[in-house]
């Protein structure tokens, strides 16, 4: 009888539970006017992302045409959905409008650059600095003076235009360059800090420090020994 009134404690509350993250997940939605704006929104945002995609291609292409090595290892990239742009806006205190999120989100675009190596990463910023139609609207360099949380990565926040057939929209594109150990840091810290709802331990946070140091060390000896044997090659 009282193991029957737990079980039934325990469903009705789950059930409140579940009934509540419903709400939330209601109530953080776009007006139907609202999304329908949205989707023209992230229309322009899909394009840009192709168009830079296929800038970046060019310049990993004609680097391995021309030295059979390039910056470039890879390149991974993403639209917000609308439930994550929602959040963002609701976390930073704006209403769900497609106006708000073009103005204060500017991640909604995101490229991710691998890079062989560190010194790469500052030429890329370099070439993407450079390219035609492009503006820089600003520029984080984690890698010199990484986070506190051991986190390193070059971000650099762009706009370029995309024409419609009647009107041009500028759009904003975030770029993080990093190394491979890098982005093998910081995957696994994104998943402690989600696991841990951003209040990772002290003694995790504490060694994931040490890793992200280690892992700087890394990426210089593996550069020497690339510059070693680059230096052999050239002279061999
Ligand atoms: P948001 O963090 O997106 O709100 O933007 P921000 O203005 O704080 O910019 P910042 O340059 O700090 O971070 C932009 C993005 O970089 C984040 O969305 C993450 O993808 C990544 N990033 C920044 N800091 C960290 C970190 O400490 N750990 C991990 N894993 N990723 C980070
Ligand atoms: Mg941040």
């Amino acid at each position: 009888m009282f193991l029957n009134l737990i079980i039934k404690f325990y469903s009705d509350f789950k059930l409140d539970l579940i009934q509540l993250q419903e709400v939330m997940k209601m109530s953080l939605r776009f007006s139907e006017e609202e999304f329908s704006r949205l989707k023209e929104l992230l229309f322009s945002y899909e394009w840009a992302l192709r168009t830079m995609m296929t800038k970046l291609d060019i310049i990993r292409e004609a680097f391995k045409l021309s030295q059979d090595t390039s910056p470039i290892g890879y390149i991974a990239c993403r639209v917000k959905t609308p439930e994550s742009i929602a959040g963002k806006l609701h976390k930073q205190n704006y209403g769900l409008t497609a106006v708000n999120a073009k103005k204060y989100l500017k991640d909604i675009a995101g490229i991710r650059i691998i890079c062989p190596y560190a010194r790469d990463i500052y030429f890329l910023a370099g070439l993407i600095r450079e390219m035609p139609d492009a503006i820089i609207l600003s520029e984080k360099d984690y890698v010199t003076k990484p986070k506190p949380s051991g986190y390193r990565s070059y971000h650099i926040i762009m706009e370029i235009p995309i024409y419609h057939s009647s009107k041009t929209e500028t759009v904003p594109i975030e770029i993080q360059i990093r190394t491979e150990a890098m982005n093998f840091w910081a995957t696994l810290e994104h998943q402690a800090k989600y696991k841990y709802k951003e209040h990772i331990p002290q003694h995790l946070s504490d060694e994931l420090i040490v890793c992200a140091d280690k892992i700087a060390e890394l990426d210089n000896r593996m550069f020497l020994i690339y510059e070693t044997i680059s230096i052999i090659n050239n002279e061999g």
